[in-house]
């Protein structure tokens, strides 16, 4: 049912993200061109139980040229005081006093874990995905993952370079927390010999050993290893382990921060543009505890609840600590965990297929 917002908030929090800035504009100058006055609240939830200076009003051209620039002019913040009882209380007290109805809170998981508990305390939240991580199941695209992506490359290549000059081979550490979207994708675009993720479950060190052997034996100068982070504790040992195993000189770089700065992509900035103006419409279809999902190309929204179990749901099948949650899945229809299941099952394929592809063009 359509609703009426008089004051919205708008927050970035967790992990910045390229892009991001450019919904703070689109949400922004949309909702003013809704009827709504605009709160940018600073660094996350702490600018809203902080309250005073953590909130304040913003024009369309305080938003004014920022859509290329990295990092968020809301700044972040991973906070603790919003996951206890206190700092929930006060920062729905902050909302009534300024009259904030609704927020729209761009970031990753644990942002929209706040945006559900604000929901429940009564302020409608709608989450916009940016991470670069790409790690929220239930959308296929999050703003920053391009970009991020775009940075490995540019540093990958250099790195391929100078391994070529001097016959070398380099192990690449890449961000990504848990998943290895970021890993698997940019292992194909840079033509590396090998990509090390947690999702792929018959990894064997033996066989990225053989390949790097059986290129230099055929004259290959470089070799570039792909290691997402989620990997832990993994990828400078296996720079090690490779040297001496293969007797290829071998580098390690773990690009780490770097790839989450620098101005957006194309494709971020666009994402950024149609998920901020559906955020807005989706609070004004009287939508809550929900977030913009890009689907098949489309913006849909998806209960927060529910995209959370079907997180857990998959990243159990390769994350230890992650368990499957069984006991979550009693509120939901047998039809729609089976929905569920096969959701999880088209993520599966697609890092199956992903893997294929990086294996199948990286022989020498
Ligand atoms: O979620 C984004 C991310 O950059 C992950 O890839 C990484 O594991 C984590 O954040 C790093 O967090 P922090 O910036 O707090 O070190």
């Amino acid at each position: 049912m359509a609703k009426e917002f008089k004051k919205i908030g708008i927050l970035t929090s967790g992990g910045d993200a390229p892009g991001m800035n450019a919904a703070v504009r689109a949400v922004t100058r949309y909702a003013i061109r809704r009827g709504m006055e605009v709160y940018g609240i600073y660094e996350g939830y702490k600018g809203l139980i902080d309250g005073g200076d953590g909130v304040k009003k913003l024009a369309p051209q305080d938003v004014a040229n920022i859509i290329e620039k990295g990092g968020t002019i809301l700044y972040s913040a991973r906070c603790l005081e919003f996951k206890e009882e206190a700092g929930l209380k006060r920062a729905v007290d902050v909302c009534h006093q300024i009259g904030i109805d609704g927020i729209i809170a761009i970031g990753g998981d644990g942002t929209f874990r706040g945006a559900s508990d604000l929901c429940k305390r009564g302020i409608p939240c709608i989450g916009i995905p940016g991470t670069i991580d790409n790690d929220i199941t239930c959308t296929d695209d999050s703003i920053g993952y391009d970009t991020a992506m775009n940075t490995v490359v540019e540093a990958v290549d250099r790195l391929r370079d100078t391994c070529e000059s001097h016959a070398r081979c380099n192990v690449v550490e890449v961000m990504g927390r848990n998943a290895g979207y970021i890993a698997l994708e940019t292992s194909i675009a840079v033509g590396a010999t090998a990509v090390v993720v947690k999702e792929d479950l018959n990894y064997k060190e033996e066989a990225v050993f053989e390949k790097i052997r059986a290129g230099r034996a055929a004259g290959k100068r470089n070799f570039i290893v792909i290691v997402a982070e989620g990997v832990e504790n993994y990828s400078e040992g296996l720079a090690a382990r490779i040297q001496e195993q293969t007797g290829v000189e071998t580098k390690f770089a773990r690009l780490a921060h770097i790839v989450r700065g620098g101005s957006p992509s194309l494709s971020d900035r666009l994402l950024a543009a149609r998920m901020g103006i559906a955020a807005v419409d989706f609070l004004l279809e009287g939508r809550e505890n929900v977030f913009v999902c890009e689907r098949d190309g489309k913006m849909v929204a998806t209960d927060i609840q529910k995209a959370i179990v079907i997180d857990k749901m998959y990243k159990s099948g390769f994350t230890p600590s992650v368990k499957y949650p069984e006991k979550e899945l009693a509120a939901y229809s047998p039809a729609e965990v089976e929905d569920m299941k096969a959701f999880c099952a088209m993520r599966e394929q697609e890092v199956k297929e992903l893997l294929a592809i990086s294996e199948n063009i990286s022989n020498y």
